[in-house]
């Protein structure tokens, strides 16, 4: 019988160690697609990895919550819990959220231990403006929407990233890229 883990490619590296990579930024910076990006590429390399999204658990096991910053706050402890439960299983679990505060980051770092990598997407608000895929920015700017982070709520830039790539410079593949290569090493070095 295969195990319940088995990737869409049917192969496990034998002995595959979990993490969690926290990507973290302003909406409009990347965060799905990169991490979307990362999975494929970790999968065709035999690897079992997992998103988390900030928009998707609010559409469900976070449905309860908005934006103000416990709420924010609990989201990601919650998120960061189950992380933490995947990490126990070994998968490689791909986390966007916002995550807009320093205390918020430290939250998830502290739940998650010392597997948790913080990769900052750093990208000019202006930037995000520009792109607003969603939409939001416009009707943030019009006061439709309270407490959108980056226009009407806090946005603390990175102290403790591990990694920062700067998505408004290099393209969607060559983020993956870099992200990919950071993983791959950082996974060797565990015990
Ligand atoms: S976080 O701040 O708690 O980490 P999270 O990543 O889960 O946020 O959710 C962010 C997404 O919620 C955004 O990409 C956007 O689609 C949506 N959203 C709705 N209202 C807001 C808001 N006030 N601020 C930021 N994002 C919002």
């Amino acid at each position: 019988m295969p195990p319940e883990t088995t990737p869409k490619n049917g192969f496990i590296i034998p002995n595959q160690k979990g993490i969690v990579i926290w990507l973290f930024g302003l909406s409009g910076s990347g965060k799905t697609t990169i991490s979307t990006l990362l999975k494929d590429k970790l999968e065709d390399a035999g690897f079992f990895a997992m998103t988390l999204d900030g928009d998707i658990l609010r559409e469900g096991i976070n449905k309860d919550l908005g934006f103000s910053e416990s709420d924010r706050a609990e989201n990601i402890r919650r998120a960061a819990e189950i992380a933490r439960l995947m990490l126990k299983r070994d998968i490689i679990t791909i986390c966007s959220f916002i995550t807009p505060l320093e205390q918020h980051r430290a939250l998830a770092a502290e739940i998650i231990g010392e597997r948790y990598f913080e990769v900052f997407l750093d990208c000019p608000l202006a930037i995000c403006k520009e792109r607003d895929v969603k939409g939001l920015y416009k009707d943030a700017g019009l006061n439709l929407i309270p407490n959108f982070t980056g226009v009407s709520a806090k946005f603390e830039p990175a102290l403790n990233a591990n990694l920062i790539i700067k998505t408004d410079t290099e393209s969607p593949a060559q983020s993956r890229d870099k992200l990919f290569l950071e993983i791959i090493s950082k996974i060797s070095t565990l015990s």
